[in-house]
């Protein structure tokens, strides 16, 4: 159900641009194909929830008479999402049985689990008992933290929920179909690349299927918190000792009036606050003391939020982050972004990254750069990755995936957008680690495009007034040894990102050392910029694929970076190896992107070395 606030509602008079139109269509919205926002509950990590992870049964949808959709894409009634037997007496003779079919491990990409299944891009089944003794009074949803890319979810052969977009979670309400005792869910994943997808059919990444992240069971009362943000009060200037926290509890169908308590011990701030006819409490409340949350000072503290008979707590910091003229100020304080870009590719073990271990190495790697900004490329990664974020004081750009040609022409993808949007930022828009939402990368310069991403912005900005916006952009053409950066893009952004790979794609590294780059008056991150190297492949600095040539491609452009007034981050593409069907040269590549400082088994090349140096001296680019 998307509920319009009532300024939205009063937006839909006048709609003045496609954002509003279709904000304003909200509701019809899903005959256009957009998802409505699933029941997504902030702070699942933060819940009891019953595990699903496991063991899960699977098919392969390739049985016609039996498969996902119909002839004419339809959802075929009679599919493997009933979950029939075999040698049934006086029943139709099923010819599949999932109680003795193959077991693929949940969460995980059935690419790198199944090697019949490893370029496989259908659609799998996916199925599992699980015993459940509802109680009355309560809600029960079924969690799920992505599945890449389209999903369908029955319960007891009921239909409880869809799902577009494989980097975001979802949750479907499962509550009047359970019963006490064994149940069982059969989820169909498609990772079939659809033009009108967000990504759409080419990128530069591998297209892993499947039920990637966690998948659980969660119950809550009848009237639960569902949504919150809890944030430091943003003020015209940056406020030195400002301890002022503010935002909204949100309580999924409580009347107005209801009672919230916001209880922030450590920080001696409490507050009780009413909903509104939303279901909204806003609250406003001083806190005693506060240290904020920074890279030196990775600050959390345990935010005890209540309403009812729901309780729920979560692990927060608190910062401002804004941008000033053409500096990004962190707490009042000018910064510099040393990063990296980050696929969600789990290190040595390949596929999909999605647990604790994962995660505890791919931050040993950017703790070891003396790395503290990461541009988690190019969607939403497993909420681990935030949480580590936010404990080790490494700052995040956060992207969804409008990735090079995506149908901007088309409202439905637009609505799709929107979707995915409101679906990070709510999942991620109290941790602190998070300051950038990107909302797409190296897009085409036309104005449909320019249109969409305008709008896109804008919409990030209501649903996020705290951050600033990015993308990252690609051009100019150049000018000489000019390169004039009037993307009109840039207009909608707070900071630019500027992709480019001068001594690699173009040109020779010695080249970069003239480039003079003129962007608008804002922030800018060169946010990708590289060259490719298979670790322990050695040779000159002209030797293309040696780790000195790519050490040589980096001295270069730090070169170039460093004469660019308003450089304010730099993300080195890319942290490590990663697995993409685009790069297929033999022995060179065999299906990997080579231009991580890290291969894809964890050896740290040269250009690892280089940069760790760099970060450690701080000596690229300046705060002001
Ligand atoms: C592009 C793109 C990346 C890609 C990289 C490359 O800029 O954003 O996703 O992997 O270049 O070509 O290696």
């Amino acid at each position: 159900m998307i509920q319009l606030s009532k300024r939205s509602a009063a937006l839909c008079l006048i709609p003045r641009n496609i954002a509003t139109l279709l904000l304003c269509l909200g509701p019809m919205l899903p005959a256009l194909g957009q998802q409505p926002l699933k029941t997504l509950l902030v702070g699942i990590d933060h819940r009891t929830v019953t595990s699903l992870n496991g063991d899960w049964h699977y098919l392969v949808d390739q049985a016609p008479g039996r498969a996902l959709y119909t002839g004419s894409g339809e959802l075929n009634d009679r599919s493997y999402a009933l979950n029939e037997h075999p040698n049934i007496v006086g029943k139709h003779n099923e010819e599949y049985d999932f109680a003795t079919a193959p077991t693929i491990k949940v969460p995980g990409d059935w690419n790198t689990q199944v090697p019949q299944l490893f370029n496989y891009e259908g659609v799998l089944w996916y199925q599992r008992d699980f015993d459940a003794y509802p109680k009355p009074g309560t809600r029960t949803f079924l969690h799920i933290g992505a599945a890449n890319y389209r999903s369908h979810v029955w319960v007891n052969q009921k239909r409880v929920c869809d799902h577009e977009g494989g980097f975001t979670q979802f949750d479907c309400e499962v509550t009047s179909v359970l019963h006490a005792g064994s149940n069982f869910v059969v989820i169909a994943v498609d990772a079939t690349r659809l033009v009108d997808g967000i990504p759409s059919v080419g990128y530069d990444w591998f297209n892993y299927g499947g039920l990637t992240r966690d998948v659980s069971l969660v119950t809550v009362p009848a009237i639960f918190i569902d949504d919150y943000d809890v944030h430091l009060a943003h003020k015209a200037q940056f406020e030195p000792g400002n301890t002022e926290l503010t935002g909204y509890v949100h309580v999924l169908d409580a009347p107005a009036g209801t009672s919230v308590t916001i209880d922030i011990p450590e920080a001696g701030a409490k507050t009780i606050a009413k909903t509104d006819a939303d279901g909204n409490a806003a609250f406003t409340v001083k806190a005693a003391k506060l240290t904020l949350w920074s890279p030196e000072t990775p600050k959390l503290y345990k935010v005890n939020l209540a309403s009812g008979d729901d309780r729920l707590s979560d692990d927060i910091g608190f910062r401002e982050i804004r941008v000033d003229g053409t500096r990004i100020l962190l707490n009042g304080k000018a910064i510099f972004l040393q990063g990296v870009n980050v696929h969600a590719e789990a290190p040595i073990r390949g596929g999909r990254v999605n647990t604790d271990l994962d995660v505890a190495m791919l931050f040993s790697y950017l703790k070891d750069l003396n790395a503290n900004f990461a541009r988690l490329a190019h969607y939403p990664h497993d909420e681990r990755m935030e949480r580590a974020a936010d404990r080790n004081g490494i700052m995040i750009w956060s992207e969804i995936p409008n990735w090079q040609h995506i149908s901007f022409d088309k409202p439905e993808v637009y609505a799709k957008d929107v979707t995915m949007l409101r679906e990070m930022i709510r999942r991620d828009r109290n941790k602190a680690s998070v300051i950038l939402w990107s909302v797409s990368n190296e897009t085409p310069n036309n104005p449909i495009r320019t249109k969409f991403l305008t709008d896109l912005a804008n919409e990030a900005r209501k649903l996020d007034p705290t951050r600033p916006i990015t993308s990252a952009v690609l051009g100019p053409k150049p000018n000489g040894n000019e390169r004039v950066v009037n993307d009109p893009l840039c207009d909608a952004l707070d900071v630019i990102g500027q992709n480019e790979y001068i001594g690699w794609y173009e040109l020779t590294p010695e080249d970069a050392d003239k480039i003079q780059w003129i962007f608008p008056q804002k922030p800018v991150v060169m946010s990708e910029f590289g060259a490719e190297a298979k670790f322990g492949n050695h040779g000159a600095i002209n030797q293309r694929w040696t780790e000195e040539q790519q050490v040589d491609v980096f001295k270069h452009q730090l070169v170039m970076l460093n004469q660019i007034p308003q450089l304010r981050g730099i993300t080195p593409w890319v942290l490590m190896d990663f697995r993409s069907t685009t790069r297929n040269i033999p022995k060179l590549q065999d299906g990997f992107n080579r231009k991580g400082l890290v291969s894809e088994a964890g050896e740290k090349k040269l250009a690892f070395v280089y940069f760790k140096k760099i970060y450690e001296e701080r000596s690229i680019g300046k705060a002001e």
